[in-house]
């Protein structure tokens, strides 16, 4: 099928690459004409294990193009991917700008029947708005006369194992109130859901799937069970960290009790990790929208307002250990383990790594940080945080390690070598990572998370 992705961030561009490789003539296009040039010579513009080796598979295969321009994507396909971001306004609200921006340029170009396919995380009703916004923008062209149909088809990947994630989901859904609409994409979507395709990377491990479930829906639906699921997690974590709360107090081990609770089927283990709390860039905006959503409506969001509450005490309990440690956090140096808001992604938007150094460094703390991945400054860290080329360069002479994301890498690293160098041997360890008793064992102070 000819397909075209508007749009080639961490979800776009895999949604886009997985495509080609499953049969399909795939244009990804985005507005950022380096991205597109990189993207042509083969090279991925983001951190997505596994990814590159795919692109540069299936552009050799002539099946996957890329282009700055909206309207060569809109006229060689007739399945249309809008999968820009939809970051928060102040406010919460989820700001729709770059999709009406898509949306406007599809109604110019269309040319004969297209499925318009809402990928991005967008409000409720906005299925309905995007047809209003092309069809508008159609009334001002001389197309006026072609049919359209849009769908919503949430996207559920996880960055760090998008490609996995795109393979084998674990639900595809589809929401349209177009019969012809849905017929087409359950055809597009065939290879996946009767798991019938070559895996591309024989180094890795294909889990085992038999056939992956289909939920064809209304659009309304659709989108919302894209925000629910969000909200749904973000709360599960956010619950997590309560009870991790609690047991500092009573002396539990939120570790034992997470693996004695997600032994439950009913509750399940994962998202049960006591941490620093959730961010990145989906559940903090995501959650935001949800609660704006129901404002609108009068409403009053309780679990969802509870879950951000949580959150946001969260990351600030990491600077109440440092001072609890410390007491006087002016002119101490602080050595923070990982930038990225999770592993196996550069991606720093809402990292809580990050507003945990801008906390600390606006006590007066000298920050020094690593991250295998993330090299250069994110824009929303402080100047006054240093970047260091490795671990031990960012660790050498802290008074206090914080680890703020669990890098497999960080497991191996030298204590030994660590202790001779750290002013104090005080560990935060703000994922529950790293071996407890046998830090302690070592002689550093060891604080982790409800544990
Ligand atoms: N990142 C995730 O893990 C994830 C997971 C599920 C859903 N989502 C949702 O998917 C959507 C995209 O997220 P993302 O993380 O891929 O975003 P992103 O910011 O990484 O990528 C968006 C891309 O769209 C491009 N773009 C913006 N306006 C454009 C225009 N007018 N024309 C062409 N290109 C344009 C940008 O240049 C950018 O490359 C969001 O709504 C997000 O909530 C993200």
């Amino acid at each position: 099928m000819k397909v075209s992705v508007i749009g080639t961030g961490y979800v776009g561009l895999v949604t886009g690459v997985c495509l080609a490789e499953i049969g399909n003539e795939v244009i990804c296009v985005d507005k950022i004409k380096e991205k597109i040039d990189m993207l042509k010579n083969g090279q991925c513009p983001i951190y997505e294990p596994g990814l590159e080796t795919i692109i540069k598979n299936n552009i050799k295969r002539g099946r996957l193009k890329f282009s700055h321009k909206i309207e060569e994507g809109v006229k060689q396909s007739e399945i249309i991917f809008i999968s820009v971001g939809t970051p928060s306004l102040p406010n919460g609200q989820a700001d729709l700008s770059f999709v009406e921006q898509v949306a406007k340029e599809i109604g110019k170009s269309i040319d004969s029947y297209k499925i318009i396919v809402n990928k991005s995380t967008v409000p409720i009703g906005s299925g309905d708005w995007v047809s209003m916004m092309i069809s508008e923008s159609m009334e001002t062209g001389n197309n006026k006369k072609v049919s359209f149909d849009v769908v919503s088809n949430p996207e559920f990947l996880r960055e760090g194992s998008a490609i996995e994630d795109t393979f084998f989901p674990d639900r595809i859904v589809i929401g349209s109130s177009s019969k012809k609409a849905i017929t087409i994409m359950i055809e597009l979507y065939k290879p996946l859901l009767e798991q019938d395709f070559e895996w591309p990377d024989s180094k890795r491990l294909v889990p085992e799937v038999q056939k992956v479930p289909l939920v064809v829906t209304d659009l309304t639906s659709a989108e919302m069970i894209k925000y629910a699921s969000n909200s749904f997690l973000a709360t599960k974590i956010s619950f997590i960290n309560e009870i991790a709360n609690i047991c500092e107090k009573v002396g539990a081990n939120v570790t034992a009790v997470a693996e004695g609770m997600g032994l439950d089927k009913r509750i399940g283990r994962l998202f049960l990790n006591a941490g620093i709390g959730w961010g990145g860039s989906c559940f903090p905006k995501d959650v935001a929208a949800l609660t704006y959503i129901a404002n609108e409506y009068g409403m009053t969001p309780q679990m969802l307002n509870a879950a951000i509450s949580v959150n946001k005490e969260q990351k600030l309990k990491i600077i109440k250990k440092v001072q609890d440690e410390l007491k006087i956090v002016k002119g101490k140096t602080i050595a923070v383990l990982g930038i990225a808001f999770k592993p196996d992604t550069d991606d720093v938007r809402d990292a809580p790594s990050i507003s945990i150094m801008n906390g600390l460094s606006n006590l007066g703390a000298k920050i020094k940080t690593y991250d295998p991945i993330v090299k250069n400054k994110p824009d929303s860290l402080t100047d006054r945080v240093k970047i260091c080329k490795d671990a031990y360069e960012a660790i050498d002479g802290a008074d206090i390690l914080i680890l703020a994301t669990e890098w497999r890498q960080f497991a191996d690293l030298d204590f030994d070598k660590i202790k001779k160098t750290m002013n104090h041997n005080i560990i935060i360890d703000g994922r529950n990572f790293f071996n407890k008793e046998k830090l302690q064992d070592m002689g550093f102070r060891y604080i982790g998370i409800g544990r």
